[in-house]
């Protein structure tokens, strides 16, 4: 395993993975399941399903880390019915061994995390085989490199935070991952900053302050204007 990446236990008894070379944990240490459900799954997936009761959904998430905030989506998808598909964008994938000590399966349904961890290994994508018709793909690739025929419904965006990884949250980055949202698509981040909701404006998306995470005042939701 590499030995700057650790297991690390957060206030809601849920664990995250803490990077040392980043100097930065994958989530908040207020919570890791509380803040993806919070962020990506109330105020991202279960908003966008209250505007657009579809049966059929799709996901891209910028910096897959752990897999949590698929699989809390999945479970969801699975009790409601829904078809999901979902494409992560992980440029340093964890290891099998470290994805699979992480105990989210005492968050999800045992369906889900079976599923997961046999469909793992083959989501790993080699990047030219993207636009496949998998329910889950990942995407072992620079968020500036990746490119894809189809757009989404919706945009995880969890990246590092912007102290440690500014290049993530400039124009350039966010122009790029924006086009693969489908117009009245919705974009949600755990952050909000000035530069963030003007950047997201100048691309043309409605912006809302949400209340954040336990430990944030406010995130950001980013609807694509039609
Ligand atoms: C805050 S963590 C995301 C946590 C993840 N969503 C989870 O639930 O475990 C940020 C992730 O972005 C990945 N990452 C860093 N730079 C990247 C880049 N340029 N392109 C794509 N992913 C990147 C990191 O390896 C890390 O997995």
């Amino acid at each position: 395993m590499k030995n700057y990446l650790s297991l690390v236990q957060t206030e809601d008894g849920s664990t995250t993975i803490f990077n040392a070379l980043v100097g930065e944990n994958y989530h908040s240490m207020h919570g890791a399941v509380q803040e993806s459900q919070h962020v990506f799954i109330q105020a991202g997936l279960n908003y966008f399903m209250s505007q657009h009761p579809e049966k059929c959904i799709s996901i891209l998430e910028v910096g897959f880390g752990t897999g949590l905030n698929y699989l809390l989506s999945a479970d969801y998808c699975l009790e409601k019915g829904i078809e999901l598909y979902y494409t992560g964008i992980e440029a340093y994938p964890l290891p099998d061994e470290l994805i699979f000590s992480t105990a989210y399966n005492e968050y999800v349904s045992e369906a889900v995390w079976e599923s997961f961890k046999s469909a793992y290994q083959k989501a790993l994508l080699a990047p030219m085989q993207i636009n496949t018709d998998d329910t889950l793909e990942v995407v072992p690739i620079m968020l500036s490199e990746f490119s894809t025929e189809k757009v989404y419904d919706i945009i995880y965006f969890d990246a590092f935070a912007t102290a440690n990884q500014p290049e993530m949250w400039s124009l350039e980055a966010l122009t790029h991952v924006t086009r693969f949202i489908k117009p009245g698509g919705v974009l949600v981040t755990y952050a909000i900053t000035g530069n963030l909701k003007r950047i997201m404006k100048s691309l043309n998306f409605f912006i809302e302050k949400v209340p954040g995470a336990p430990g944030k005042r406010e995130m950001l939701r980013a609807t694509k204007l039609l």
